[in-house]
């Protein structure tokens, strides 16, 4: 399958799944909940974890007609996290567009956070039982925890790359890999397969993250649409600046903490210099290699499927997502 022929095949399913979702959520009442609702849904956004559950179910055979259906309720919870984490990192631009708690304030999106939880859960649950639901439910978990980790690492500032990964394990890989370990469950997969894809998913959340926090300093707002430099602001520790801080000379890495100490206002004023530092160590190439091998990892993770056709939409995806420029 070529490049052209990936991108069409992802774009085809994701139409499906924006029908399933449009179809899904007419039963949505209050006018402010559904307004909020199609902000955090319709407004852009790649699909890649319901295109993750739809390409796991057709690895082993063709999937069961509801697979779209169970496939949403992961972006359903993507889309619930991402309202909560704007709130969280006080993001004023998201695909492009004002966020939702800037256009109606905190307490409406938060609330329309929970409903999106919540009908992920019941959709999983309607669909794909309690195997479903239990993976939902501890992805779920797994990403409150880790945005808990998240903002204890914030005040220690020298923290070890162990630790990223820790988060990194709860915010993004657990819900990527429970959307990948759904699909193939839902085709009735093996529990080696159903293991296979866990490693996948898993190791494509880790890249994926990692690609993410590499976009927050590198990324073209016009492309990504979210703001540039938003990590650092808030004083977030990623891999770059990670890798940076273990590397640094003394004047580099004091530089680098007395930002880190300061306010986020000040932060925001000293960007350049902090890139300057992080390119000095090369905090940025280092950090994507290892996206790079983590991606080798999750192709690996295939093997046990042999040489499949099924196989090449989700290596194609796996390698679009480390060179992906949004
Ligand atoms: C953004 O996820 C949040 C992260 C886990 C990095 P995506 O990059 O998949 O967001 P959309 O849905 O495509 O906007
Ligand atoms: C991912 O982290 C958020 C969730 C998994 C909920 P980020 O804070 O890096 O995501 P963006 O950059 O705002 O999309
Ligand atoms: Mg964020
Ligand atoms: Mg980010």
């Amino acid at each position: 399958m070529n490049n052209g022929e990936l991108l069409a095949l992802f774009k085809e399913k994701s139409v499906r799944i924006d029908a399933v979702m449009e179809a899904d959520l007419a039963i949505v009442e209050s006018p402010l909940l559904a307004q909020i609702i199609r902000h955090a849904i319709f407004q852009g956004g790649k699909r890649i974890r319901p295109l993750l559950t739809l390409l796991a179910a057709s690895l082993v055979g063709d999937p069961p007609a509801d697979t779209a259906r169970l496939a949403i309720s992961f972006e359903y919870l993507h889309a619930a996290s991402l309202l909560h984490d704007d709130v969280i990192d006080h993001a004023t631009l998201r695909r492009g567009a004002k966020t939702a708690n800037t256009l109606w304030g905190m307490e409406p999106v938060i609330l329309a956070g929970d409903y999106l939880h919540a009908h992920a859960m019941a959709l999983a649950s309607e669909v794909g039982g309690p195997t479903a639901m239990a993976l939902i439910g501890r992805a779920t978990a797994a990403m409150v925890e880790s945005e808990f980790l998240q903002m204890h690492n914030a005040q220690e500032i020298l923290i070890s790359e162990e630790k990223y990964f820790q988060v990194l394990m709860g915010k993004t890989a657990a819900l990527i890999a429970a959307a990948c370990e759904a699909g193939i469950g839902h085709n009735q997969g093996t529990a080696e397969q159903r293991a296979a894809l866990r490693t996948y998913g898993t190791n494509l959340g880790l890249a994926f993250q990692i690609v993410d926090d590499l976009l927050d300093y590198l990324g073209d707002p016009a492309k990504t649409g979210k703001a540039v430099g938003n990590d650092f602001q808030e004083g977030k520790m990623t891999l770059p600046l990670i890798k940076t801080l273990a590397r640094a000379e003394a004047k580099d890495r004091e530089v680098l903490v007395g930002l880190l100490k300061a306010t986020p206002q000040e932060r925001s004023g000293q960007q350049a210099l902090a890139h300057t530092i992080i390119e000095k160590y090369q905090g940025f190439a280092l950090a994507r290699t290892q996206a790079e091998s983590l991606l080798a990892e999750a192709l690996a993770g295939l093997a046990i499927f042999g040489e499949t056709p099924a196989k090449a939409p989700l290596a194609g995806l796996a390698h679009y997502v480390l060179s992906r420029d949004k």
